[in-house]
């Protein structure tokens, strides 16, 4: 069983051994203890069931490995249309920047996004979300950013709401991202100044998102509109998340040096030097793997990241681009293709991610540990290392959702 107590370095020490019980009561890890002491408290014989008090429930696992529950910190969860079409695009060696000003890219969702429905999207967004559940996240940070106007940027904020009171799936961590794109409807200018003077102050009176995040990037969000628009966010309450760095090192890292952002994401040619100074100031790293997997990039040197112990989190930046929200196809990508260590990726994607993305109770998760929500992950097999060894399908016998048992 992997545990995680932050303060244990090695190994041994993250992980607990065979033979042990769970105990769980009203949402809430209260103990972990030896199977056989539980099995002796409730009057068990050995691979008996059936427990003596009626309202206990076991669940005898064989053996299976546990892992924490899931946290995905980052996707952009609703948005509505198809860009498939963008593929060909890029084979013929088209940038980004490129499709985006021939009208394909982020604009082109914004639009069919606007004119999708409240239904359609919480429909969407459910099977989305029953999807993450199956690959075992158990909870999710999620951006709007897809409707940059007032109207449909709440639209997706609301339904994000919405979602968050469905049983059975991952609860959500909403993000107000308007400054993801200037819309085709508005000049650059006009629309950072309705950011300020409306989108925010509208997103904030509502009390739907918990932070703010925009696309610091040349050719989308300059550095100094970027500052404005998230000491706005601040003064205003909310949490300050970043897209930095993607395409060029923009000085985007630097920036989220200064503002002491939660998470710099991307990164992807942030320099050395400055992913040093963002451990130093103790701002996370955000690698988002699955897009570089999904435009045929390459992704930062992750044993250097490794070995100067910078901290950073894995996530999968679900989007139009980027359609897979598994955690542990992340984590196959590292393991896999990059040489880290599978307690490491396990690690980037439960504890560092909750951190990053704090669960609505206010409880501890990412962790099995006493007094933490009980979410976490049954492992289709004895290792826990299984779990960054399926890039296909899921490696997850059964999730643990606030206490309840769901077999997949
Ligand atoms: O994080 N880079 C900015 N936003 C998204 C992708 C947006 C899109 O292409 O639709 C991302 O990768
Ligand atoms: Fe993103």
């Amino acid at each position: 069983m992997v545990h995680f107590d932050p303060s244990k370095t090695n190994d041994e020490e993250l992980t607990y051994g065979e033979g042990m019980a769970i105990i769980v009561e009203g949402g809430r890890i209260t103990s972990i203890q030896s199977s056989h002491s539980v099995a002796d408290e409730y009057g068990l014989q050995h691979g008996e069931s059936t427990p003596s008090i009626e309202e206990i429930r076991i669940h005898d696992l064989g053996g299976q490995a546990v892992v924490p529950g899931l946290v995905d910190g980052h996707t952009h969860l609703l948005w509505s249309g198809d860009r498939s079409r963008e593929v060909a695009w890029r084979q013929e060696g088209k940038s980004y920047a490129e499709i985006a000003s021939l009208g394909g890219g982020i604009r082109s969702t914004v639009s069919h996004t606007r004119s999708a429905s409240e239904d359609d999207l919480l429909a969407s967004g459910y099977a989305r979300l029953r999807s993450a559940l199956r690959t075992g996240t158990t909870h999710m940070e999620a951006k709007s950013g897809y409707g940059l106007s007032t109207e449909s940027e709440l639209k997706l904020l609301k339904v994000m709401g919405h979602l968050n009171t469905i049983e059975h799936t991952p609860s959500i961590d909403p993000t107000w991202m308007g400054a993801h794109d200037i819309p085709s409807d508005s000049s650059h200018e006009a629309y950072v100044e309705s950011l300020l003077s409306e989108q925010l102050p509208a997103v904030v009176e509502q009390g739907i998102a918990r932070s703010a995040d925009v696309f610091c990037e040349p050719g989308w969000f300059t550095i100094e509109e970027s500052e404005e628009l998230l000491k706005a966010s601040k003064s205003a309450g909310l949490n300050l998340r970043m897209h930095v760095d993607e395409f060029v090192d923009g000085g985007g890292g630097e920036l989220a040096c200064q503002l002491g952002v939660d998470t710099a994401d991307h990164a992807y040619h942030t320099p050395e030097q400055v992913r040093l100074e963002m451990k130093r100031v103790g701002v996370n790293t955000g690698f988002l793997p699955g897009t570089p997997y999904a435009m045929g990039d390459s992704w930062p040197n992750m044993n250097w990241v490794v070995d100067q112990e910078v901290p950073f989190t894995l996530a999968t930046d679900f989007n139009p681009n980027c359609q897979t929200l598994s955690l542990p196809f992340m984590c196959s990508l590292m393991v896999q293709r990059s040489q880290v260590h599978p307690l490491k990726a396990i690690e980037a994607v439960t504890v560092s991610a909750a951190r990053t993305t704090p669960h609505p109770s206010g409880l501890p998760h990412g962790v099995i540990a006493e007094g933490a929500v009980a979410n976490f992950n049954i492992v289709d097999g004895p290792n826990w290392e299984a779990m960054c060894l399926r890039p296909s399908g899921t490696p997850f016998a059964a999730t643990v959702l606030g206490g309840q048992f769901l077999p997949h």
